[in-house]
């Protein structure tokens, strides 16, 4: 057989390059020593080369380069959050042309010459990723490179937030954290930069963590298909190999190492309304007045940038916002929280007065109340510290953002973090419930780029290092002092953050959303991508603007807008300062009773939405999610960005084009039901639905038990009373759920003050059972009622509870009993005592 030159030219191993290529890239040299460390191995290049392998866990090997001739640097990272591992037992074994660590799961061979990584399942010798071509830099620019081996048939997924379709191959990406309002899709880069991404091949997956923040760029087979590219600008090349193969257990590794999600206060999953910007306080509280007025739920309002004193931030514009604890403290009331922005520009501001007030110096208790014309206390206080960003010359760094001139805190210093953290009070201390870290890419208007900031230096712990190596890291060292900040003010209170720019690793100290989007369909449409890339980079709690930043999106766009951001974890009306208003009720009938229509819907699955956000905080799988995170080996939903998952449960397909009324949804293999009627589908097939404006296609999985409550119009307003759970058996009559439940607003709950409830429905013969164990955990709550819907069971005249004949009641009812909505369906009543239950149905 003859295979095309072509094919064969990428079956082959590259030969060693001994030069530079003709872009500057030098490979490293062939092995020449090895020695054993307590980790793994260290392997010492002809030309001085040291690559460091490192056993992290059966599953998880670290790979540092340091390139011959470059400066080592202190192994250090902002994105890493866990480095005590308990060490795996592994094994070395050299020969003459390889040497090869081994653990459970993974085989590590490194090749001698040219020097190659590959990846190897332990148990099948499966190669899951291999070395292309030897590890390169550039010796002029710095430039470090990787290339792994591109399979025919691989994927890509991942990369955190970018502009683009869910499958990454062919695609080509650049990590650098950018103020890019008004994205389409192919914009890139945009806000943030999340270097990791998982390959899939044949249903099986592996993940890759490229760290190092550095600007960088992945070719993904975007000008080859012999490899998958890694390049970035400067630092040493240090990646993380996850073995998988399951999608689900990657994220799992990848956030232990880089951090998972602290559960959010469970007002954070409410309705949120912002606008650029509500002001004076009248019109804030008109908005709330409104909601409430329209049965509307909303748990919190934004304050935009016109709530301060001439953009100086840590301050409030006394004409518009005269007593500010007097209007949290209204909206307080109604159940409403509000959260504030906050920008990394600190006005540049001399004292004209020659007198600023020095460390150590008495503040009035509120300086933030008082007029800031003549000396304003954060820049005093940060330039007294010495806490702002200079150049290497010495002189200030001076970008233009907001308040115009304005300087930069360095966020790599602890001492500055702790100052910044703790200036939140002048929020807090009127009862702010939460901070909005907005324009930390860090936006200059003049330099949007960072081009002309290669010279401004960071402490980075000592090193002072440059912009280049901190730019990308910027957003996430002000959230972490942002978060930290508010953990010591509050330390009863959970933390709410929301983000536009990160790094690996952010999503320990905040949520975020996606920054200034279109209201436009297009823009509605990569939602879908963009949400679920994220999630497959450790981010859950993501969310857009609603319905859209910049434009004047029509009733049609908001309502479809709804109907998707529903169940996007943070649910988010906000739009630019000469846009439309477009609060609910803003375009009339039929659109607000649309809105009010899935807002109520969200509020009822609650119980459902913050068990399952519980279980990204766990494990790392996030809440919103491709559908390939649930079934990762249907090749039909490799490029699928028009239906999502939320948990295991529920599959959503909304309506994401203009004057769509219908939709084609692909239900993967197994028994599905139809969220509205209950009615049962079989999956495995495309089907074409109907989708007038007011309705989402909805679907339950076969085997899920759904819990929820009666709806509300904020978290606070009542307990979950009664709970109710939705038992949608599958093909044999089993299905499976849970309910997550604690106070929704300390950190107790990361001392266990919480409630697990276990269900379970099994059928056998005729006969179903549903148990509910009982519930394990300290945390109470209020004396309630289940209420307990099993759907498609046929037609039976027994229910038994614990053993004992239930009677049949007429709905609705407060008494223990049972009743049948209709041929399908029946309806427990029962007392939430605390103690396990079993429900028998025959
Ligand atoms: C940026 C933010 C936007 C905000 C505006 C004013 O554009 O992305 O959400 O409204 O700044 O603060």
């Amino acid at each position: 057989m003859r295979l095309p030159l072509s094919l064969l030219a990428s079956l082959l191993v590259a030969a060693p390059l001994a030069a530079a290529d003709g872009r500057g890239l030098a490979p490293l040299g062939p092995a020449e020593k090895v020695a054993r460390m307590p980790q793994g191995a260290q392997v010492t290049c002809a030309d001085g080369a040291r690559v460091t392998v490192s056993i992290l866990a059966a599953d998880l090997v670290r790979v540092r380069t340091v390139f011959a001739g470059q400066p080592d640097e202190p192994d250090h990272s902002w994105a890493i959050a866990r480095t005590d591992w308990p060490p795996p037992p592994w094994q070395l074994a050299e020969t003459t042309d390889a040497l090869t660590l081994t653990t459970a799961e993974l085989k590590v061979v490194i090749h001698r010459s040219p020097l190659r990584i590959d990846f190897l399942d332990a148990a099948t010798g499966r190669v899951i990723n291999a070395d292309q071509r030897p590890m390169a830099r550039d010796a002029k620019t710095g430039r470090v490179a990787a290339a792994k081996r591109l399979g025919f048939d691989e994927h890509f997924y991942g990369l955190g937030e970018k502009a683009a379709p869910l499958d990454r191959r062919r695609g080509e990406f650049t990590m650098w954290n950018s103020d890019t309002p008004g994205y389409v899709e192919g914009t890139d880069p945009i806000y943030q930069s999340i270097p990791f991404y998982l390959g899939w091949e044949n249903g099986r997956a592996y993940g890759l963590f490229y760290d190092n923040s550095h600007r960088a760029r992945f070719d993904l087979g975007h000008t080859g298909q012999e490899a998958a590219v890694y390049e970035a600008e400067g630092g040493v090349l240090d990646y993380y190999f996850y073995a998988g193969p399951s999608m689900k257990k990657i994220l799992g590794r990848y956030t232990e190492l880089t951090g998972r999600m602290p559960l959010p206060p469970l007002w954070a999953l409410g309705h949120q309304q912002s606008r650029y910007s509500y002001y004076p306080a009248a019109m804030v509280e008109e908005v709330a007045r409104q909601y409430r007025a329209r049965d509307l739920p909303l748990d919190v309002l934004y304050l935009d940038i016109h709530y301060m004193d001439d953009y100086r931030v840590f301050t409030w514009d006394r004409s518009r916002f005269p007593d500010p604890s007097a209007l949290t403290k209204t909206l307080g009331d109604q159940g409403v929280k509000l959260v504030t922005i906050i920008d990394p520009g600190v006005k540049y501001q001399p004292p004209t007065d020659g007198r600023a007030n020095r460390p150590g110096e008495p503040l009035s208790p509120h300086p933030e109340l008082a007029p800031q014309a003549d000396s304003y206390y954060v820049f005093n206080q940060g330039l007294a510290h010495d806490f702002f960003l200079r150049r290497q010359d010495g002189s200030l760094h001076l970008p233009e953002v907001w308040p115009g001139k304005s300087v930069f805190v360095d966020f790599t210093r602890e001492d500055a973090r702790r100052w910044w953290g703790g200036l939140h009070r002048a929020l807090t201390d009127h009862g702010v419930a939460g901070i909005w870290t907005d324009m930390n890419e860090p936006s200059d208007f003049v330099d949007k780029s960072g081009a002309s900031q290669k010279d401004v230096v960071f402490d980075d712990l000592g090193t002072h290092s440059l912009y280049g190596k901190n730019r990308n890291v910027f957003a996430l060292n002000m959230a972490r002092a942002t978060y930290e900040g508010l953990q010591r003010l509050q330390p009863d209170r959970r933390p709410f953050v929301i983000t536009r720019a990160g790094y690996a690793g952010i999503q320990r100290y905040s949520t975020m959303w996606t920054g200034d989007n279109n209201a436009t369909f297009a823009s509605l449409a990569l939602n879908i991508p963009m949400f679920a890339s994220l999630g497959l980079s450790g981010e859950t709690f993501v969310g857009a603007d609603v319905p859209g930043f910049i434009g004047r999106g029509d009733g049609e766009l908001l309502a479809r807008s709804y109907e998707l951001a529903c169940f996007v974890p943070l649910l988010r009306n906000h739009g630019a300062v000469d846009m439309y208003d477009h609060e609910p009720w803003r375009y009339g009938a039929p659109y607000e009773d649309i809105v009010r229509k899935y807002l109520k819907l969200r509020y009822r699955l609650l119980p459902f939405l913050y068990t399952t956000l519980e279980e990204a905080h766990r494990t790392g799988v996030p809440l919103f999610r491709p559908l390939l995170l649930n079934f990762q080996d249907d090749a039909s939903l490799l490029n699928l960005d028009d239906e999502f998952m939320i948990g295991d449960a529920l599959l959503v397909a909304p309506v994401v084009r203009a004057a769509e009324r219908g939709r084609e949804v692909y239900l993967p293999r197994g028994r599905w039901y139809d969220f509205w009627t209950a009615a049962p589908l079989a999956g495995g097939t495309m089907q074409r639905v109907d989708a007038p404006l007011d309705h989402l296609p909805l679907y339950v999985r076969g085997g899920s038990i759904v819990p929820s409550t009666d709806s509300m119009n904020h978290t606070g307003e009542k307990p979950w009373s009664p709970l109710r759970f939705d038992v949608y058996p599958d093909e044999q009559g089993n299905a499976t759920g849970s309910l997550y439940e604690d106070d929704g607003a300390s950190p107790a709950y990361l001392r266990g003050e919480s409630r697990r409830t276990a269900v379970s429905c099994t059928r056998a013969g005729a006969a179903t059972t549903v148990t509910i164990a009982a519930p394990l955990g300290p945390y109470r709550t209020a004396a309630r009622h289940y209420e307990l819907t099993l759907h498609a069971q046929p037609a039976g005249t027994t229910v038994l509870l614990d053993g004992r004949p239930l009677p049949e009641i007429s709905s609705p009812s407060t008494a223990p009993g049972w009743h049948r909505p209709d041929a399908r369906t029946v309806v427990v009543r029962l007392a939430d005592d605390g103690r396990a239950h079993e429900i028998q149905f025959r």
